[in-house]
């Protein structure tokens, strides 16, 4: 059995971005705009957006504390600020951690209780308030899932909080809007989608539906993130990253991914490594391990990704899939060892601990358990 259930509005196209005060207003008349320092004070993103709002006489309040992972103070100073402006929506605008810091202040704002309660696990008990989601980013589909993954800071403990009325109202994916994106950051951000859209599709949560997304997500990232990376200026690149990113967290909204995310996670909270190099770097070691499991969607894995599969039997051309994304996420300067992030053998310990607690990691095709684990670490040291 699979649902398919995505109650966002999903606007796509080149300019879109302009939509947003029209979006906005269905919702109320004073806004939370969520992003980090970056998007705020060195593009005019945030002026656009206040002039886009006040033709439709939203007022606009701005919260740019985002950091690179969306740790739960921040969350909570934002949920601080929505209930001083009295917000009616919140429009998260930039990356993974921009719209899932807005996701959760949105999803928490009118709820009693603290943030790190529902952290821990605690049940939400009613809705939010609307969220507009903009990504910046092709990229990690967090505008079109309904979890938010945060980090406490203090225990270094990554988790989501997931629930169905935390889907945004609106996503705006506007191309556009990721041009400015630097090479490094299209190489992250794009590792994830690849990896997302691999994931899916091979998930043992995957059905006709997810696939369907998952199959078109691999395609176009295949055929552009190379390029997005080396020619950021390219718009149509560009517009197939979007495109495939989107796709990619559809499927993964639906199917759920597998055992590099299971591995991301705990890694991305012990060290300062960008979530989508762990996902780039992890992909072909955890591939290699799982291609027993799911031998034909490995080889359409590679046919998807323009490998050339003709006359090869299907365990030659599943082979042939890890190859390609080794290939791929080479070219786009993601390191291939942990070790070059000052990973050791010695602290692996807590880090399988984690990963076997993911319920990503119990969603690969081949069953992992803490000596696959390791052994796949070992493998990537
Ligand atoms: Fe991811």
């Amino acid at each position: 059995m699979q649902t398919f259930y995505l109650p966002t509005q999903v606007i796509t196209g080149l300019g879109c971005f302009a939509q947003l005060g029209k979006a906005a207003v269905r919702y109320g008349q004073r806004a939370l705009l969520v992003c980090d320092k970056r998007l705020a004070q060195q593009t005019d993103v945030v002026q656009r957006a206040s002039a886009l709002l006040s033709a439709e006489e939203v007022t606009l309040t701005v919260y740019d504390d985002v950091a690179r992972e969306p740790e739960l103070p921040i969350v909570a100073e934002g949920i601080r600020r929505a209930n001083d402006a009295d917000a009616q929506v919140v429009i998260g605008i930039g990356g993974g951690s921009a719209m899932d810091t807005a996701k959760a202040i949105a999803g928490l704002c009118l709820l009693p209780g603290s943030l790190l309660e529902y952290h821990e696990g605690r049940k939400l008990e009613g809705p939010g308030i609307p969220l507009i989601t903009v990504p910046t980013t092709a990229g990690t589909g967090a505008e079109v899932t309904k979890n938010a993954v945060l980090i406490n800071p203090e225990t270094r403990v990554k988790r989501s909080i997931r629930d169905d009325r935390w889907f945004a109202r609106v996503a705006l994916v506007d191309a556009e809007m990721t041009l400015s994106m630097p090479p490094a950051v299209t190489a992250s951000t794009g590792s994830d989608a690849l990896c997302q859209a691999i994931e899916s599709y091979t998930s043992i949560g995957a059905g006709p539906l997810s696939d369907a997304l998952a199959m078109r997500a691999m395609s176009l990232i295949g055929g552009s993130l190379q390029t997005a990376y080396e020619r950021g200026d390219d718009l149509g690149a560009r517009e197939a990253m979007s495109m495939g990113s989107l796709m990619a967290g559809m499927a993964m909204a639906m199917a759920r991914v597998g055992g590099v995310h299971g591995m991301a996670h705990p890694l991305g909270s012990h060290y300062a490594i960008p979530h989508g190099v762990i996902c780039g770097l992890l992909l072909p070691y955890t591939m290699g391990y799982s291609l027993p499991a799911a031998t034909a969607k490995y080889a359409d894995v590679a046919r998807l990704l323009g490998v050339d599969t003709a006359g090869l039997t299907m365990e030659q051309a599943a082979g042939r899939a890890v190859e390609a994304v080794r290939n791929l996420v080479t070219c786009i300067g993601v390191p291939m060892h942990l070790r070059a992030f000052g990973v050791t053998e010695d602290a692996l310990g807590p880090i399988i601990d984690e990963s076997l607690t993911q319920s990503s990691l119990h969603h690969n095709p081949r069953k992992l358990g803490a000596e696959d684990v390791r052994a796949i670490l070992l493998a990537a040291l």
